[in-house]
């Protein structure tokens, strides 16, 4: 059978899984005959409240929204705490294994137990209800044991995906103001132990660059590696979390308490501090988790294989599968170590039934080739999901008969840091996949696909997505920055949230997503800033400009390609005859200077060095005319142009060596 599956091809959903799924057709007639009732019964049904929430939705001053009011619960009680109390404290909540190879298997009630010391460690350290304490940490239960922690004391955190830099660290721990740093010495990936400590002291090493609201960094012991210590600031877990009490009574807090941060890159060089809340959150995440992945407690091994860095693993590790009580694997490194088919042997190992990651791992694994999988028993597994990015019907194809025996459902789920939980996806009981497309908006949400006046497109038309009805988990503000939320997202079509992506709806109206319509760049299913890029970039002695264009790439979907001029005497250094080799060494200064300085992940494939760069008159950088140049095509209308010759200088400056 032929890998490629066309868009013609459909999947219903297998005979006994659309008998007796979880989400049964009733789901969208209910939400579409009272959609606030419906949530209100969602959030009821899925989560214990301390206090009943008087009133659903609070949109009076709108964009900024209320759900839930009047309710008080604790998330962290939700996410472990009433599993136990409900008897199922023997259930584990998490099989982790680390890239070395060690395992720890962690019941609900040895997690209920740790997030009680880790609450009290914390509080020990001074952080009151309201404090933000970054996170900056690898893939260990300590990072959710951390995070459920934060959210018992109602301390909202802000994790730093552990990729970050030192200076991408201080930056997010000044805007939130973080008076704690959780830490790890290191942490595993590709077979090294990466620092971690150390970019932590960077970050707050010197007071007159940063760093000056924290006051304590909690470090746990990963690999034993040296690490630098500040007395009177750092502390080691071991010290100060396994010794500590393991009562403590978990106070209620209010719906609308802040639960947590998260940076993401927005249009402007300055990530933006997406905010969530405790009651509407935690209810669409669980709501979600529950009923596009067809959980069953009682039986599914679930494997999100995301990073808690990001909202995935938020939403997807963290609350929605420990709201709903499921067991777990959680895995701390990449796919290839020790070799191509640890993943396997992890689905293996554990029986994995549900398994969700991006389509970009899809797309290494069949580069890798579906040998690696035949060696494994893989039929524990019933359903596949899909984020980050559009999955290109091949890989569709290629997952669902690959890993998924061509049985298994799969489900292409859409959504945002800023959405906090899925908002269009097939559910597996109920839709009729097709390879490629994320198909409806789930009950209880509302899309449209607009056109550039705000008017709804015709199906089979393609246009701007918009979420058109406010819903529990959507973030509520940027942080410290109300106007750039309106303006962000609710300025473009006033009334509706404007997503960045571009869509098309098909005959049937079913949702295709076509990227980003803004200068955001999805790189491996990260989200990357042009304009971040940029100025790390000119932030080097050698860069007097730079320009950066996302462009198709066949398996990080897209690569950063990075268009610089130099300053003078930078290029003058370059461009005497024989000075290749001093090129080519300062292209990769380049490359490596924009890892340092953000992460590994925004490092430009391709750095091009030209001497000037195609402008309209208002000064305003043509970046669909470089991306034309990044994926060797023709350059399109150049008429708007302040000079048109610009396009003929640059092909014929990199005619040259490359
Ligand atoms: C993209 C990740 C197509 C999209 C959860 C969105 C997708 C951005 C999909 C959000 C999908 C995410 N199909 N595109 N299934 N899922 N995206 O905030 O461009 O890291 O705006 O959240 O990823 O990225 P973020």
């Amino acid at each position: 059978m032929p890998d490629e599956a066309t868009t013609q091809e459909t999947y219903p959903p297998p005979p006994d899984l659309a008998r007796d799924a979880v989400a049964q057709p009733e789901l969208y007639a209910r939400a579409d005959a009272d959609r606030l009732a419906f949530w209100a019964d969602q959030a009821r049904t899925l989560l214990d409240w301390e206090t009943d929430f008087t009133q659903t939705l609070d949109w009076d001053r709108a964009p900024f929204a209320r759900w839930f009011v009047g309710g008080r619960l604790n998330v962290a009680h939700n996410c472990v705490d009433r599993h136990v109390e409900a008897g199922n404290g023997d259930r584990v909540a998490i099989h982790w294994e680390g890239e070395p190879g060690d395992r720890r298997t962690i019941t609900y009630a040895d997690l209920a137990r740790d997030v009680r010391r880790c609450a009290n460690a914390l509080e020990g350290l001074g952080v009151k209800a309201g404090d933000r304490v970054a996170l900056y940490l690898p893939m260990i239960p300590e990072a959710v044991v951390a995070m459920l922690a934060c959210a018992r004391i109602g301390a909202p955190h802000s994790v730093v995906f552990g990729g970050f830099s030192a200076d991408a660290l201080r930056n997010r721990v000044d805007d939130a103001e973080a008076v704690v740093v959780v830490t790890a010495d290191g942490g595993y990936r590709r077979g090294a132990a990466a620092p971690l400590k150390a970019s932590v002291d960077e970050a707050l090493g010197d007071p007159a660059r940063g760093g000056r609201s924290v006051r304590s960094v909690l470090v746990v012991r990963r690999t034993g590696q040296d690490v630098a210590w500040t007395e009177g600031r750092d502390v080691w877990w071991h010290d100060v979390v396994d010794g500590a009490s393991e009562e403590h009574e978990a106070q209620a807090f209010d719906a609308e308490h802040p639960l947590y941060i998260l940076y993401t890159s927005g249009t402007t060089g300055k990530p933006k501090g997406i905010l969530h809340t405790s009651g509407g959150y935690l209810t669409g995440a669980a709501y979600t988790h529950r009923n596009v992945f067809d959980v069953r407690p009682e039986t599914d091994v679930y494997w999100c294989a995301a990073d808690i860095g990001w909202v995935t693993g938020h939403s997807y590790i963290v609350y929605g599968p420990l709201a709903n009580g499921v067991t777990q694997v959680m895995y701390e490194g990449t796919p290839d170590t020790p070799t191509r088919e640890r993943w396997w042997e992890v689905v293996e190992r554990y029986g994995v039934t549900l398994l969700y990651t991006a389509p970009t791992t899809v797309r290494t694994f069949m580069k890798w080739g579906a040998d690696l999988l035949s060696g494994h028993d893989l039929s524990s597994l019933r359903l596949l999901g899909s984020v980050g990015e559009p999955i290109n019907p091949e890989a569709w194809g290629w997952y669902r008969r690959h890993v998924g025996s061509d049985r298994t459902p799969v489900v292409d789920t859409w959504w945002q840091t800023e959405t906090g939980s899925i908002m269009i996806s097939p559910l597996p009981g109920i839709t009729t996949t097709k390879p490629g497309s994320a198909q409806r908006p789930l009950p209880g949400i509302s899309a449209a696909v607009l056109d550039d006046t705000g008017a709804p497109v015709a199906d089979g038309q393609a246009g701007y997505l918009v979420l058109t009805e406010p819903w529990p988990s959507m973030l509520r503000g940027i942080w410290g920055d109300d106007d750039r939320y309106v303006e962000t997202y609710w300025s473009r079509f006033p009334g509706r949230y404007f997503a960045g992506d571009g869509a098309r709806l098909d005959e049937d109206g079913d949702v295709w997503l076509l990227g980003r319509v803004d200068d955001v760049m999805n790189v491996s299913g990260h989200r990357l800033s042009t304009a971040e890029i940029e100025s790390a970039l000119v932030s080097h002695p050698s860069v007097a400009e730079a320009a950066v264009v996302g462009a198709a790439d066949d398996t990080t979907g897209q690569a950063v390609c990075a268009f610089v001029i130099l300053r003078a005497d930078a290029a003058r250094a370059v461009s005497g005859e024989g000075d290749e080799a001093d090129a080519a060494a300062l292209v990769k200064e380049l490359r490596d200077h924009v890892a340092r300085e953000i992460s590994p992940i925004a490092k430009p494939r391709q750095v091009l060095v030209v001497a000037e760069l195609p402008k309209t008159r208002s000064g305003k950088i043509m970046r669909r005319l470089l991306r034309d140049v990044a994926e060797g095509r023709e350059a399109g209308d150049v008429t708007t142009l302040a000079d048109s010759s610009v396009m003929g200088t640059i092909r014929a400056g990199l005619q040259g060596p490359a």
